[in-house]
């Protein structure tokens, strides 16, 4: 438990100081941070800036959770339709230049199984992709149980059956997975000092 909040605050810090910019010039994303990892069954916040300067009247966002799989196909919505709107609720300040900041906060699923993915903000047809790696939702209890795999056996049983993925990429994003957590439980120790 203390571990997931660590996870969350390491995350959030990592969205504040990054942001890119559409090819399209419409929008910045903010969050998710690019080649970041997010787990499931927690929250993948999705951030992204309206400029002043350019009329969002007549532009559609979707936003989805696209599979980076090859061969895949899975694509899970995260948003329909987004909030486009420039009002002053959402208005905020960097030294002279307005812009306006919506988010939709997603939980993702237990039934998404760990690998890589893009987020993909998709304005009128055009996608600005995001690629993040989703890691499993047991990853977290594996440091208490030391290595153990009962908690991942059963998450891959349930979230294996979308993808075609083979057993060798499970065992790669294991050893990446433990890595990664190592990391971010070093940042959350760093924080708490
Ligand atoms: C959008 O992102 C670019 C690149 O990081 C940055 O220079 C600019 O200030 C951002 N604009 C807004 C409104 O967030
Ligand atoms: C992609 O989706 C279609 C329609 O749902 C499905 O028939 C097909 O098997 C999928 N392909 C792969 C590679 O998953
Ligand atoms: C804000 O606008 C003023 C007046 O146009 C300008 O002098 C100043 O440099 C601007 N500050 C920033 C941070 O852009």
């Amino acid at each position: 438990m203390k571990f997931s909040v660590a996870t969350i605050i390491a995350a959030t810090i990592a969205a504040v100081s990054a942001q890119v910019t559409a090819p399209t010039g419409v929008f910045n994303v903010s969050s998710p941070t690019p080649n970041s990892p997010y787990v499931a069954q927690q929250i993948l916040p999705c951030t992204y800036q309206l400029f002043q300067d350019v009329d969002t009247t007549g532009i559609t966002m979707n936003i989805n959770l696209v599979s980076a799989a090859a061969g895949s196909n899975v694509s899970l919505p995260i948003s329909t339709n987004s909030d486009m709107s420039k009002s002053s609720n959402s208005a905020k300040q960097n030294g002279n230049t307005t812009y306006y900041e919506h988010s939709v906060n997603y939980m993702i699923p237990t039934t998404v199984a760990p690998g890589d993915y893009k987020v993909s903000f998709v304005a009128n047809n055009a996608p600005f992709d995001i690629p993040i790696t989703i890691l499993p939702a047991a990853s977290s209890s594996l440091i208490s149980k030391s290595g153990s795999a009962t908690g991942s056996s059963g998450a891959a049983s349930t979230g294996g059956s979308i993808f075609t993925g083979s057993a060798p990429s499970r065992v790669n994003l294991d050893l990446t997975t433990k890595t990664l957590v190592a990391l971010t439980a070093v940042a959350g120790v760093a924080l708490a000092l």
